[in-house]
């Protein structure tokens, strides 16, 4: 989502109100650690492209059909010229490179389902693509079409689609009505069955035909998951009382996905999708504070950003008295002692990493309860080691959150790797083991502290009565509120560098960030201007934090520094522009993140409203380094307040460089590639997404028109814009940025 016009874009809600982490305590312990600081710094690793290969499975197996491919050959030098900052409607990419579209909302899943007119006046969203494309992994096909992890000529792209474009203000999502659609409530029936089924995911074929690559409109792989289709609780909290709705008495199943965001590739062949703003779609009643006779779960409600008489975003739970629009109301409204007999249970089902077999249509879709409840992003896997543990990296994207990671009870196996059944493989791995937050420490170092509910500070929590581990995982931000973790600038997607295994996190922005608040790892806060005069503060552009593991991935130590912080080229170099990034380089609101595996590139998306006076979203390349490659900075703010932080070497003309720009109003989001590294799949998020359903009526008003004025299906240069998925080639058919 765009931070710009929305009155209130979810994402910015900050439900935290714990004292963590204030500014004090960090100093404090600042001054204490000094000493101490010099020597973590200086004994970074000095792990370097090329010195550390992956440890095990099949990385050296040039046979190897499973889901982990070869390490990458890493790239040392960034081989495109940068692109300029753009304000056109259009997307620019390197000279050299040909970007296509290839896959754009209500797009036809199958041969029966018609070409999408565009006007509003289409439906059956079920087996068309669905709106706002984000987080997507790529999935190899051999010619014949089994899995092949080396698979580059075809594939399956597994895409998410978050959320639709519509005003802030208003309920319907207008460019998918032929008139707007309708903003009073009762919403009807006909609008809200077109609207549910634009989110979820996606799973669709891709195929290159010649030089370039397609979606393949009537492959026998090609599927929606929606807010409705079938799913399983699976881990920690599967079957507990928190999760017992009327559509599952016994706390087990759960019906579908929502506000999918971040993506992740299990070493196994599988796709977690990341829920993120679930919470805004549902309804609670004005009296349900005390119809739940002020029960625990009214803490819960609350910390999850559902106060009582909260409306909804789309007023869904008004189309009618099934139960699939009344699943939408969460209000307590049964006689029963469990919630067994209406939804009062159901935001409980959401919120989680969901694990999709992409190549299997029959194999159970699985929501990972042990990796915990909140607002995932992406999940980035630790370097695999045979014989240990893994790790998932992730991120809860609002302000003030957290960042946390799971470490698996079952040590790594290779075999794993390409297994019979992908969804049993993910039972092994992903539904027994420990959940973390981390606490980023003013030293450069940073602890992971377990949320367990054998840890006397959850138990004893005034915040929340926690009875079991199901009732940690399901509040994992309480009970990371209890342990005092760290509050981040907005935790995005995270990503593992493939060869030295170190985590990066995108910390998109903080408009709640001040002076009071700044801390070690959140260093910011800062006035800037916005075109003529408005003026936008706190840590207004974001940063990209990295983490290095102290031990290994199970490990409970980690040292940290800034990768980059995002700033305007001529900002001040003393307090914003801290990684001096060039007119080349310079971007704000860092969001997507991800690393190719076949050049080791650090591919950073952006999702911003700071900037766009001067350019519309971005994608840029780096080539990072390590944690510990810079050094300790001192921001010194007026009135004597200094802050000291960590910020890694700055990026050269070779080491970072911005590749690609959107169209308007826009957003740059999801990254997956083939394995040679030469086709590279980017998501187009809603351009043009700024609309009222008034303006519906005259394209004039529109933002964008892309990518019909790109010549993609219907409307031309009047379209309706669309979210869409585009394919990069280099002309010369070489590999992506080199
Ligand atoms: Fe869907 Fe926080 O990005
Ligand atoms: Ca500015
Ligand atoms: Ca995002």
């Amino acid at each position: 989502m765009s931070q710009d016009i929305r009155t209130i874009d979810p994402d910015d809600i900050d439900y935290n109100n714990s004292q963590n982490e204030t500014f004090q305590s960090v100093l404090q312990a600042r001054l204490a650690r000094r000493s101490l600081l010099r020597g973590a710094i200086g004994s970074a690793a000095a792990a370097v492209f090329g010195s550390v290969g992956l440890s095990a499975c099949g990385g050296g197996d040039d046979d190897n059909d499973g889901a982990v491919v070869a390490p990458p050959k890493p790239l040392d030098k960034l081989g495109f010229a940068a692109v300029a900052k753009s304000l056109a409607d259009a997307v620019v990419v390197p000279a050299g490179y040909t970007a296509s579209i290839i896959y754009a909302l209500g797009d036809p899943l199958n041969a029966t389902t018609g070409a999408y007119k565009n006007d509003g006046s289409d439906g059956d969203f079920e087996n068309r693509a669905g709106d706002h494309h984000d987080g997507m992994e790529y999935y190899g096909l051999s010619a014949d079409g089994k899995p092949d992890a080396k698979g580059s000529v075809r594939g399956l792209l597994v895409m998410n689609h978050e959320a639709t474009s519509h005003s802030g203000s208003e309920r319907a999502s207008a460019f998918v009505h032929v008139n707007g659609g309708t903003n009073t409530l009762p919403r009807p029936a006909a609008e809200v069955d077109r609207e549910v089924p634009l989110h979820g995911v996606s799973v669709v074929e891709v195929k290159k035909n010649g030089a370039l690559f397609g979606y393949v409109k009537d492959s026998a792989f090609n599927r929606r998951i929606t807010p409705l289709t079938p799913v399983l609780l699976s881990g920690a909290a599967a079957g507990s009382g928190l999760m017992k709705t009327k559509f599952s008495a016994d706390g087990k199943n759960a019906r579908g996905t929502l506000n999918n965001c971040g993506t992740g590739s299990t070493p196994w062949g599988t796709t977690l999708t990341g829920e993120e703003n679930w919470s805004g779609y549902f309804t609670r009643g004005a009296a349900d504070d005390a119809a739940r006779a002020n029960d625990k779960s009214v803490a819960s409600l609350k910390r999850y950003g559902r106060n009582q008489g909260a409306a909804s975003r789309h007023g869904w739970e008004t189309g009618g008295a099934d139960d699939k629009y009344a699943r939408w109301d969460i209000s307590k409204k049964g006689a029963s002692a469990d919630g067994s007999d209406d939804y009062r249970n159901e935001l409980n089902t959401f919120g989680y990493l969901v694990e999709i077999d992409p190549y299997s249509k029959t194999s159970a879709i699985k929501k990972r309860t042990t990796l915990g409840r909140f607002a995932h992003e992406s999940a980035a896997f630790s370097k695999l080691v045979e014989g240990k543990p893994l790790a998932v990296y992730m991120g809860d994207d609002s302000r003030g959150e957290y960042i946390y990671k799971f470490v698996s009870a079952a040590n790594w196996a290779a075999a794993d790797a390409n297994p019979a059944d992908r969804i049993a493989t993910g039972d092994k791995y992903l539904d027994s083991g420990k959940l973390y937050v981390a606490k980023f420490n003013a030293d450069g170092t940073g602890t992971w502290i377990e949320l367990s509910i054998n840890n006397a500070t959850i138990k004893a929590s005034t915040l929340y009565a926690f009875a079991d581990q199901a009732d940690v995982v399901v509040n994992a931000r309480l009970a990371a509120d209890a342990v005092g973790a760290t509050k981040m600038d907005r935790p995005e997607w995270c990503a593992s560098h493939p060869v030295t295994g170190e985590v990066y996190f995108t910390l998109t922005n903080n408009s709640n960030r001040t002076l009071a608040t700044v801390d070690a790892a959140n260093p910011r806060a800062y006035d800037d201007t916005k075109g003529a005069s408005t003026k936008q503060s706190g840590n207004v552009n974001g940063h990209i934090i990295r983490l290095a593991e102290t031990a290994d991935a199970a490990g409970t130590a980690f040292k940290w520094d800034v990768y980059l912080f995002g700033a305007e080229a001529g900002a001040d170099k003393g307090l914003v522009n801290l990684s001096s990034l060039t007119e080349d380089q310079d971007m704000s609101s860092p969001d997507g993140l991800w690393f190719s595996r076949a050049t080791g590139l650090c591919w950073i998306q952006t999702d911003d409203g700071a900037y766009t006076d001067k350019t519309n979203c971005m994608m840029l390349a780096g080539i990072p380094g390590t944690v510990g490659d810079g050094g300790k900075k001192t921001l010194a703010y007026t009135g004597g307040k200094n802050v000291d932080t960590y910020v890694g070497k700055a990026p050269t003309a070779d080491t970072l460089k911005r590749f690609l720009v959107g169209p308007v109003d826009c957003e740059i989001t999801g990254c997956a590639e083939t394995p040679d590294g030469k086709a590279l799949f980017i998501n187009i998020q809603h351009p043009g997404e700024t609309i009222t359903s008034a303006t519906v009526a005259d394209p004039s008003k529109y933002l964008s028109h892309w990518p019909g004025n790109a010549g993609y299906g219907a409307g031309g240069p009047n379209a309706r814009p669309r979210s869409a998925t585009i394919v990069i080639t280099k002309n010369d058919g070489g590999v992506i940025g080199s």
